[in-house]
């Protein structure tokens, strides 16, 4: 098997094992039935026009061959959820802040067997779910640096609830030794 890899961003193939090629996930520059399999992981809940892209990744494969998709479910990471928005409800003194920004909820899990079923005959979801346990702060406020730019926009204070969300990691951790963060992804695996 000769594996191609393809994404939009050019910066991302750079330590990527050639071949590759700069390619739009909804125009593939391959012809029709001409590969074994087709991965998209992590990928379609980006793409402008979720069902295009899909047509295309049909177009691509031959016939008996499979395309694997992956993505989150709506319920992944749910605790994250909650901090944020108990943390910036707290800063903007109200009940629950705005939620955050769930990249993947245009192709969640739950979603994505029925956008899947219009090109293909078969879609079978395979649920990979695990904990993170978190036994200081440091990673959660880490990760959450990557609302800055979303939490300008919906008006929440980003240091204050930053810094509130790390106080309530803290006394969690304190009390019962690791903050715990359920995660849900899965696997789509398309054929027919
Ligand atoms: C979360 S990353 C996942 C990367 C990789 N598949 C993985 O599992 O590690 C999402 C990737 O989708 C790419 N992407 C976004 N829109 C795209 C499009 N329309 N066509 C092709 N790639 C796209 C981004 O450049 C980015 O590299």
């Amino acid at each position: 098997m000769r594996p191609l890899g393809l994404d939009v961003s050019l910066g991302i193939l750079a330590g990527v094992p050639r071949p590759v090629a700069v390619a739009d996930a909804a125009q593939l520059p391959l012809a029709s039935a001409s590969v074994d399999g087709a991965l998209a992981l992590h990928m379609l809940y980006h793409v402008e026009d979720i069902p295009a892209a899909i047509k295309e990744l049909a177009r691509v494969v031959k016939p008996g061959g499979v395309v694997i998709a992956s993505t989150n479910s709506a319920r992944d990471k749910a605790e994250l959820d909650h901090l944020w928005e108990r943390s910036a409800g707290d800063v903007l003194g109200v009940d629950k802040g705005p939620a955050r920004i769930s990249l993947s909820a245009r192709f969640s899990l739950e979603q994505a067997p029925e956008l899947l079923a219009a090109e293909f005959g078969k879609v079978e979801t395979i649920e990979l779910p695990g904990t993170i346990a978190v036994r200081s702060p440091e990673p959660v406020i880490a990760h959450m640096a990557s609302y800055r730019a979303w939490a300008g926009q919906h008006a929440v204070p980003f240091e204050e609830t930053v810094e509130r969300a790390r106080e309530i990691v803290s006394e969690h951790i304190e009390r019962k030794g690791a903050f715990e963060i359920g995660c849900l992804g899965g696997l789509l695996v398309c054929t027919g």
